[in-house]
């Protein structure tokens, strides 16, 4: 490229995925027995055909640990080896302290830094783009990147419109810093070399996105503007609340735009990426984006159909099993991508 200026700089780089999902398997017929629904209809319309539940009194920094020691684990470090922890989540332990620090208490790691993300389904996408200005800005050397979140607790069981889609379920990466190499510190400067993209693993840039204007269309409305009253609690303000049909919409769109900006400015071709990874919300909103974007369908990995939508944790559970299975080689091009509520929206593009 031209004027393009080759730096020695820090990155960060994913080392290591890891995943936990509860044991208690819900399936479709568990809704259909008392509500108006059917396991054809959900199928149909959301790809899912069950969902994975905890226990009551099950706590996000429960469900986490176990991802986070596996994703520990295969980076090959151990949990002395790690100083920093940022948690995507809108289901928290408590309402505070954060997660992220029960979390830390859980591994027994008392240095570095530990704060929750809350960016609803793209929490991993922001504690990821987060963490690697963490660790680029000299903050951190092995930073936890965790996605957990616990819906069962916080869908109307009465609503078929919520409480069908959602899981729960954590993942989580370790990210580290690399050092020495020639990937440019903040990959869509006016001086990033075409070349890096093609050849040296790591984070080559993300796009966040938000709107607020959209804030009601999918939220808990529960919290200070809405505090707890017996008459807010009959309305079921404590529980999930989405327009679907909105979201939906919009999420296709949002998906497919951010997807494009990003793959723009680095300068790299729809057909050039190995794998889409993206929320797993719904079935329909990935092929929809798979479409729109001329992404063969085999280049969208998918387990909606196992585990429903579980939010901040979709990506990083995609992650830990594309690895597992192979899927994912060294040297491949990903594009993480997600949409919740706020709206907020986000992707990052990787080479692993
Ligand atoms: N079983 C049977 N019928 C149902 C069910 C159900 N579980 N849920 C809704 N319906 C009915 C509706 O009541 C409606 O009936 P009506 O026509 O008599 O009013 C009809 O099905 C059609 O409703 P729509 O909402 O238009 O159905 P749609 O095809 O859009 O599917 C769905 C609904 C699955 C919720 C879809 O809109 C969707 O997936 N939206 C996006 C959800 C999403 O991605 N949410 C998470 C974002 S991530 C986050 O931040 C948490």
């Amino acid at each position: 490229m031209e004027n393009s200026v080759k730096i020695q700089t820090v990155a960060s780089e994913i080392r290591g995925t890891g995943m936990c999902v509860p044991e208690r398997v819900v399936s479709n017929e568990h809704f259909a027995a008392y509500l108006e629904t059917s396991d054809e209809w959900i199928r149909e319309r959301t790809g899912i055909e069950q969902r994975r539940w905890c226990e009551k009194g099950t706590s996000a920094s429960a469900l986490a640990e176990p991802a986070c020691r596996e994703a520990i684990s295969a980076a090959g470090l151990t949990v002395n080896d790690i100083d920093g922890i940022v948690l995507g989540t809108v289901t928290p332990d408590n309402i505070f302290p954060s997660t992220a620090c029960y979390l830390q208490a859980r591994l027994g790691i008392t240095n570095g830094f530990a704060f929750d993300v809350n960016a609803v389904c793209s929490g991993f996408i922001y504690a990821l783009t987060t963490a690697d200005a963490l660790i680029r800005s000299g903050q951190g050397t092995n930073v936890l990147v965790v996605g957990v979140d616990l819906y069962s607790g916080i869908i109307d069981p009465n609503d078929r419109g919520t409480c069908v889609l959602f899981g729960d379920g954590a993942g989580a990466v370790v990210l580290s810093r690399k050092q020495g190499e020639s990937l440019v510190d903040g990959a869509f400067g006016d001086h990033l070399a075409q070349g890096d993209v093609r050849s040296i693993s790591g984070i080559y840039g993300s796009e966040l996105k938000a709107d607020g204007r959209f804030a009601d269309l999918l939220c808990v409305p529960m919290g200070t503007a809405n505090p707890p009253t017996p008459d807010s609690l009959k309305r079921g303000d404590h529980f999930l609340q989405m327009q679907g049909r909105e979201v939906f919409k919009f999420a296709v769109r949002s998906l497919a735009d951010v997807t494009k900006s990003v793959l723009d400015r680095a300068g790299v071709s729809v057909e050039e990426v190995d794998l889409f990874i993206s929320h797993q919300a719904n079935k329909r909103i990935l092929l929809s984006m798979a479409k729109h974007l001329g992404i063969p369908e085999e280049k969208v990995p998918i387990n909606v159909d196992r585990y429903g939508n579980t939010s901040a944790a979709t990506i990083p559970i995609v992650l830990a099993e594309c690895e597992r299975e192979g899927r994912i080689k060294k040297g491949d091009l990903l594009l993480l991508s997600a949409v919740g509520g706020g709206f907020s929206w986000g992707a990052v593009l990787v080479r692993w």
